[in-house]
């Protein structure tokens, strides 16, 4: 199948989460199936032109409102694969600093434009490259309108082809005035409480879900949370009327990039047979973040967004109950400002305590590799990226049992002596602190072995994702 896969974000051309990993991971688990899959993004500011190839043409993007846009268009490929990602080039929407917010965290304010510009280009560029499209894969609000652009503007040109949504997040919904709607060269007639109309207002998402052939989610959990009003962010009873095109497909993992046998960022690799070597990266993580030197005391990591989707005013309120515990702690992360403070204040107060605010890849896998324990307590999490490569570093995650963290991550039984990490249900700080609490005091049993080899050997492959997604994509053609 010919697939053209269009995301806002990439690894390693531009990431602010999960978005990235996945639209890197599953095109080429799809290309390593037999398909021919092309990724289209645009060309941030901070995607450098000179190691990509510029191609000889323009491609001409008429925006409802604004005529038509002329964009350059570059090429690359996935790292050490033969995936083709082209680049959007449009100086005005995409040549600043970062992907969707200035420094001080405010969206931009023409975010309307330059992700409904986008989604056009995604179709001119298919049209100038000659790419015979079977299926257009969009993914999340950024994108998300493609669909109904296939479906009531490209139709004539793409007669064949087929549209997959894929919901990586419901909290962002590419929600904005009334006018946006106008940018996407539609017909009024799709601004109704059905498709884009949300309150007078447009909503990307909402319109894209009601156009798409097939919708996915990241993980099975996922799926079914969104048509409630708990986790349906307004959306539950749209999401609802369209359930019967919804699947829910977990992420995988890709193990070229996180695998501590091969890991080329951590000092020391190790694998199940040497966990032992496991330590050598805990001492090194210990004196790259100022934290006293031992083999012994548990250490407990977080990677993560700070947002309030990561559970992170929760652990805020069981701040002190944390730092009571017999454990250290070194979080990674950069995000709402009030965190990046409150963080910063306890790591310079407690000598138990470590934080690095900003983003740091390197680091990242360090703290896979070199903690006891990972802390992922989502409010709500779609999939989760970082507890399945817990799981694989030997290092049991303690999740609260929503979404993907739900699907991946198996509870400890102290007495059949199952499970791979330790699990929550209630958002509340009492239930996270105490599950912390069991999870450490587990760290110093026997058990603590048994549950971190275990999460070692269990595999999150994107073979067996990317399978499910071609299935999907055969069924809606
Ligand atoms: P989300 O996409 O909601 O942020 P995921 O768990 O799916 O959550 O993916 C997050 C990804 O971003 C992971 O690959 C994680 O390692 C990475 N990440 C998050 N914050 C940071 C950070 N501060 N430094 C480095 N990597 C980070
Ligand atoms: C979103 C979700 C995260 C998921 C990622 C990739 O950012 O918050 O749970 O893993 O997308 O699908």
């Amino acid at each position: 199948m010919n697939i053209m896969f269009a995301s806002s974000e990439v690894t390693p051309f531009a990431k602010t989460g999960g978005l990235a990993d996945v639209s890197a991971a599953l095109p080429k688990a799809l290309s390593k199936l037999g398909h021919n899959v092309k990724i289209v993004m645009p060309r941030y500011y901070s995607i450098n032109p000179a190691n990509l190839e510029k191609l000889p043409f323009n491609i001409g993007v008429p925006v409802g409102g604004l005529g038509t846009l002329w964009a350059g268009v570059y090429k690359s490929y996935l790292p050490n694969t033969n995936v083709e990602v082209y680049f959007i080039d449009y100086e005005k929407f995409f040549g600043r600093s970062r992907i969707y917010a200035d420094e001080s965290g405010y969206s931009y304010l023409d975010n309307d434009k330059r992700f409904i510009f986008f989604s056009i280009a995604v179709f001119e560029l298919a049209l100038a490259i000659k790419f015979d499209v079977d299926i257009f894969h969009f993914n999340d609000w950024q994108t998300a309108s493609g669909t109904a652009l296939l479906k009531y503007r490209y139709n004539w040109l793409f007669p064949k082809s087929k549209s997959v949504l894929t919901i990586h997040n419901l909290e962002h919904q590419g929600i904005f005035g009334k006018e946006a709607f106008n940018y996407l060269m539609i017909d009024w007639e799709h601004f109704n409480l059905y498709e884009f109309e949300a309150m007078g207002l447009t909503n990307l998402l909402k319109g894209g879900i009601a156009a798409a052939d097939k919708i996915t989610t990241v993980s099975p959990t996922y799926a079914k949370e969104i048509q409630t009003p708990e986790f349906g962010f307004g959306l539950h009873d749209h999401i609802k009327a369209h359930s019967h095109k919804l699947v829910g497909i977990l992420n995988g993992v890709d193990y070229d990039e996180w695998n501590p046998k091969t890991d080329k960022l951590i000092p020391f690799n190790y694998d199940v047979e040497n966990i032992e070597v496991k330590k050598k990266n805990k001492l090194a993580l210990q004196e790259r973040m100022g934290l006293e030197k031992s083999e012994k005391k548990c250490l407990i990591g977080l990677v993560s967004r700070f947002a309030k989707q990561k559970g992170i005013e929760l652990i805020a309120q069981a701040m002190e109950g944390l730092l009571g515990l017999s454990a250290d702690f070194v979080f990674l992360g950069s995000g709402e400002k009030w965190a990046e403070g409150f963080f910063s204040d306890v790591s310079a107060k407690y000598p138990n305590f470590r934080v690095w605010v900003g983003y740091n890849n390197e680091l990242a896998h360090l703290i896979e590799a070199g903690s006891d324990l990972f802390l992922m307590p989502s409010l709500f999490e779609p999939c989760g990226l970082n507890q399945m490569y817990s799981l694989r570093y030997g290092t049991p995650p303690i999740v609260r049992a929503v979404g993907g963290l739900n699907d991946t991550v198996e509870n400890y039984n102290p007495f059949t002596k199952e499970g791979d990490g330790f699990k929550f249900w209630e958002p509340s700080k009492d239930a996270l602190y105490n599950t912390v609490k069991w999870a450490v005091d587990t760290y110093y049993s026997d058990d603590y072995k048994i549950i971190q080899k275990r999460g070692m050997k269990k595999r999150f492959s994107w073979e067996r994702s990317a399978k499910e997604y071609e299935k999907i994509y055969k069924e809606v053609l």
